[in-house]
C-alpha cells in the first residue's frame, strides 16, 4: 500500500473521484482522533486505526508496524464469516455481496444554526463502494467535527437493481478493537432503575445489547458503550473508545469475539422482525454511530460525548435550564385551579423559574381521573379547570414565572374519544383484540400513518397557537408497540412498522421544531426510556427516572452521566418516604444529589415545613450561582458508586479552570466505617483554590471551609471530609445520607 502525503491527498481529492487508483490511506481526523481507511480503487476499504491522532508519518507506516486492516463496512456472503453489518437478500434470491471502493469524496460542510442546534462544521468523507456483480452500491461516511473530538458513521444503500432488495442487516457503522484486555461499560435497567452500569471484560462469544421495545428504547439496555482498552476501566486515565448510536428506536449493538486478534463491534437499527424491502431506486440511509476516543480514562470519552452534545445534539445546548416544580409526585391527578395556583406561588417563592401541570389536565367525554383514559382527547377538563390553559399561563405570569404542560401524543386509551373515533389509528395485530399497556387500556398510535403524525403535529401547534405563552413541553411515552400491525402500512410491507413508526416520530419532531424553536421540551418516557442522541436534537432535556430516591439516583445519574451531559439531566428533589421505594433520606442529601444535574422539585410544597421551604430557598439561589459550572462545565467522575467503598464523588470544572464544583454522597452507613479520601480532578495544578460550602446543614464549617489549597494539593491529596454534625445521636441519624457540595474558586 503506497501512502500519500496531505498535500498529495488533497490534490486527489481535486481530482475527479474516478481518478483514485492506487492503494491509499485516507485519514478522517478530529484534533485529537484518527481514523485511518485503506481506500484503493476495486478493493475492499478496510480501517487500519482509530484511536490517538496520529502524525502523517506514522499514519503512513501503520500497514509496516503490523496493524491489521478489517473491512469498513463488511457484507453477507463472500469471503467474509467474521461478521456482517449489511446482509440483504437480492431480487434473483441470491443472498451474497462483495463490496469494493468506487471512489470518494470529501467536503466540508457548513450547517448554520436551526434554531435550537448549533451551528455546525465538519468534513465529510463519503466512500462510495458498488457490488462487484449487482447493480447495489453503498455510501459509507464519515462525518469528523471540527469542534469536538467526534466523527459520525453512517451508510446509504442504495438499490440500483430491477427488483426489490430485502435488507437483513443494516448496521450504521463497525470499527475493529484490538484484543487485549479489553473492558465493556454498558447499561441495563427497568422502569425506575435505568441507566445501570454494566462492566465486562470482552472474553470470545458475543456481546450483544439490543432494544425491542418499539418505542422507549432507553428503557432497559442502552444504545451506548464504551471501551476500555487497558484493562478494567477507570475513569481519568487509559484509553477508552466511546461509541452512540443515534436512533430513537429498536437497536442491536454486537461485539464479536473470535479467532482474530479483534473483537468486532457493529451497530445499529435492529433487524428482529423489521427486514426491509428496499424498491427499485431507493435509498436506505441508516442512522448515524457516534464515535469518540479518549486517553482520559471514561470521565475523558464522557466530556467528549457532553461537549458534543451542548454543542450539537441538544436542543438549545447552549442555555441554561430553568429551576422547575413539575406537579406529578405532589398532586399526581388531582389537578385543580387553587391547587396549581398554590403550587406556582410556592416555587416562585423558593426562587423557581417555572411551574410544570403533568398528567390530569384533559379529557371532556373521558376526563383523565387516572391512567386508564383520555390520552388523545387533549381538550382541557373544566371540571379541573374551568378558566382553562391561558388562566394558567397568566397565573404563572403573576408569579413571574413560566409555564409548562405535560402532554403524551403518541398514545391513546381505548376509553377516549380519539379511539372511538379513530380505532384504526392504532397499532395492533390484524384480526386480533387490542393488546393494551398501562391502565389496561393504554393504546401506541400509529405514526407511520401520515394522518397521525398530523394529529400528534397538531396537540402541540394547537396548544402553542392557543397559548404562546407556553414556555416548556413534557413529552411522555409510556408503552410500548406490543402487538405488531398497521393499518396504513401494505399487508405485505409490515416489517417496515417498527422503522416507519420512527420515521413518522421524526418527521413530527422536525415540524413541530420548526415552527417552535424556542420552545423547551423534555423527553419522558416513563422515565429515561428516551435518554438517547436519536431524540435529543430536538429536545432539551430528559426525565433522568420515575425514580426520585437520592440514594438510588447516586447510581442512575453516574450510568447517565457516562454519554449525557448535566444540562440534560432532569433530577428533582422530591418528599420522603421515597414514592417509589419508600426510602427516607434528609432533604440536604436530596437537594445535594439533584443539585449535581438539572435541579428541578417533585412534591407538594404546601406539605412542607417553613425550615425545608427556607432549606430549598436558600439551596435554589446557590445552584443559580453556580449553574453555569454545573450545566456547562467539564464533569470528572471521581469515585464510582459501584465500587462499593461506601461513597460517590464527582466534579465539573468550568473549562477556563476558574472555578468547580465538588460532589460528596455518603452512599453506604456503617459504625466504624473508614471512608477513603478522594482526590480531586481537572483543576489547574498551578492555581490556589478557596473552598466554599454550599447547602450547609448548619453552622458549623468544615475544616477547610474558606481556606485555599493549590489544585496539585487538590489533585494528589484532596480534602478529607468529615461526617458532621458533632452530636451523636443526630450524627448516626443523618451520617447515614451524609453528604457536601463544595465550590472551589481560583483566586
Ligand atoms: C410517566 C412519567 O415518567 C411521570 O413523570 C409522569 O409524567 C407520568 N407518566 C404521568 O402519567
Amino acid at each position: 500500500m503506497k501512502f500519500i502525503s496531505k498535500t498529495l491527498l488533497a490534490l486527489s481529492l481535486m481530482l475527479s473521484a474516478t481518478s483514485l487508483c492506487r492503494a491509499e490511506k485516507v485519514t478522517v481526523s478530529t484534533k485529537g482522533t484518527s481514523l485511518v481507511l485503506e481506500a484503493t480503487k476495486g478493493e475492499h476499504l478496510r480501517i487500519v486505526y482509530f484511536g490517538k491522532a496520529l502524525s502523517d508519518r506514522d499514519a503512513s507506516l501503520l500497514t509496516e508496524s503490523g496493524f491489521r486492516a478489517y473491512d469498513a463496512y463488511p457484507v453477507y456472503g463472500h469471503g467474509n464469516i467474521t461478521m456482517d453489518a449489511l446482509s440483504v437478500t437480492l431480487p434473483d434470491g441470491s443472498m451474497a455481496l462483495e463490496l469494493v471502493l468506487d471512489s470518494y469524496t470529501r467536503r466540508d460542510i457548513h450547517n448554520p444554526s436551526n434554531g435550537y442546534n448549533a451551528p455546525e462544521d465538519a468534513v465529510l468523507t463519503t466512500f462510495v463502494l458498488k457490488d462487484k456483480v449487482h447493480p447495489v452500491t453503498v455510501n459509507v461516511n464519515y462525518k469528523a467535527y471540527k469542534d469536538v473530538d467526534m466523527i459520525e458513521t453512517w451508510t446509504e444503500i442504495l438499490n440500483g437493481t430491477k427488483g426489490t432488495v430485502t435488507l437483513r442487516k443494516f448496521d450504521s457503522g463497525y470499527l475493529p478493537i484490538r484484543r487485549g484486555e479489553v473492558w465493556a461499560s454498558h447499561f441495563t435497567g427497568t422502569w425506575a432503575n435505568e441507566a445501570s452500569l454494566v462492566e465486562e471484560e470482552l472474553r470470545p462469544g458475543t456481546l450483544k445489547i439490543e432494544n425491542k421495545d418499539g418505542v422507549r428504547n432507553a428503557q432497559t439496555s442502552r444504545a451506548e458503550i464504551m471501551f476500555s482498552l487497558d484493562g478494567k476501566p477507570t475513569e481519568n486515565s487509559g484509553d477508552v473508545i466511546g461509541a452512540a448510536l443515534c436512533y430513537s428506536g429498536n437497536y442491536l449493538l454486537e461485539v464479536v469475539t473470535n479467532d482474530t486478534d479483534y473483537h468486532h463491534f457493529t451497530a445499529g437499527i435492529n433487524p428482529d422482525n423489521s427486514s426491509y424491502p428496499l424498491k427499485k431506486g431507493e435509498t436506505f440511509t441508516t442512522p448515524e454511530l457516534a464515535l469518540t476516543f479518549s486517553s482520559e480514562g471514561l470521565s475523558g470519552a464522557s466530556r467528549n460525548f457532553h461537549r458534543w452534545a451542548r454543542a450539537h445534539k441538544l436542543a438549545h445546548g447552549d442555555k441554561e435550564r430553568k429551576i422547575l416544580l413539575n406537579s406529578w409526585e405532589g398532586v399526581y391527578f388531582n389537578i385543580n385551579e387553587p391547587t396549581m395556583d398554590k403550587m406556582m406561588a410556592d416555587i416562585a417563592m423558593m426562587g423557581g423559574e417555572l411551574f410544570v401541570m403533568d398528567d390530569g389536565w384533559f379529557g371532556v367525554k373521558y376526563p383523565r381521573k387516572t391512567d386508564n383514559s383520555s390520552l388523545g382527547d387533549w381538550q382541557v377538563d373544566e371540571n379541573k379547570l374551568p378558566h382553562g390553559i391561558q388562566w394558567l399561563v397568566d397565573a404563572a405570569d403573576s408569579h413571574k414565572i413560566k409555564f409548562g404542560i405535560w402532554i403524551e401524543p403518541e398514545m391513546t386509551n381505548s376509553v377516549s374519544e380519539l379511539y372511538e373515533k379513530h380505532p384504526d389509528w392504532v397499532i395492533n395485530a390484524p384480526g386480533r383484540e387490542v393488546s393494551t399497556g398501562r391502565g389496561g387500556t393504554q393504546l401506541v398510535l400509529d405514526l407511520s400513518n401520515p394522518a397521525v403524525q398530523d394529529f400528534a403535529f397538531g396537540i402541540v401547534d394547537e396548544l402553542m397557537t392557543k397559548y404562546p405563552g407556553i414556555d416548556y413541553i413534557k413529552w411522555d411515552a409510556n408503552m410500548s408497540i406490543q402487538s405488531h400491525g398497521s393499518n396504513y402500512l401494505p399487508k405485505d410491507e409490515q416489517s417496515r412498522l417498527n422503522i416507519e413508526y420512527h420515521r413518522g416520530f421524526a418527521n413530527v419532531c422536525d415540524r413541530i421544531r420548526a415552527k417552535y424553536p424556542d420552545l423547551t421540551i423534555q423527553a419522558c418516557a416513563s422515565g429515561g426510556g428516551r435518554a438517547n442522541y436519536g431524540v435529543l436534537p430536538w429536545f432539551d432535556e430528559f426525565w433522568v427516572s420515575d425514580n426520585t430516591d437520592a440514594l438510588q439516583r447516586i447510581y442512575m445519574q453516574w450510568g447517565t452521566s457516562y454519554f449525557f451531559p448535566s444540562i440534560a439531566m432532569a433530577s428533582h428533589i422530591s418528599t420522603v418516604p421515597n414514592h417509589t421505594n419508600m426510602r427516607v433520606t434528609p432533604l440536604k442529601f436530596r437537594i445535594d444529589v439533584a443539585m449535581s444535574g438539572r435541579l428541578g422539585m417533585e412534591l407538594q410544597p404546601k406539605d412542607m415545613s417553613e425550615a425545608e421551604i427556607k432549606f430549598c430557598q436558600k439551596a435554589i439561589s446557590e445552584y443559580k450561582e453556580v449553574r453555569p459550572t454545573i450545566q456547562f462545565g467539564d464533569l470528572y467522575r471521581l469515585l464510582s458508586p459501584y465500587e462499593n467503598k461506601g461513597l460517590a464523588s464527582l466534579m465539573y470544572c468550568d473549562e477556563s479552570k476558574d472555578r468547580a464544583v465538588f460532589f460528596w454522597w455518603k452512599t453506604e452507613h456503617f459504625y466504624d466505617q473508614h471512608l477513603p479520601r478522594v482526590k480531586m480532578a481537572g483543576l489547574d495544578p498551578d492555581r490556589v483554590y478557596t473552598v466554599r460550602e454550599i447547602d450547609k446543614l448548619s453552622d458549623v464549617s468544615l475544616p477547610f471551609e474558606g481556606k485555599s489549597f493549590t489544585g496539585k494539593f487538590l489533585m494528589e491529596n484532596g480534602l478529607d471530609i468529615p461526617s458532621y454534625p458533632d452530636n451523636y445521636m443526630e450524627k448516626m441519624r443523618l451520617q447515614g445520607y451524609s453528604s457536601h457540595v463544595l465550590v472551589l474558586e481560583a483566586r
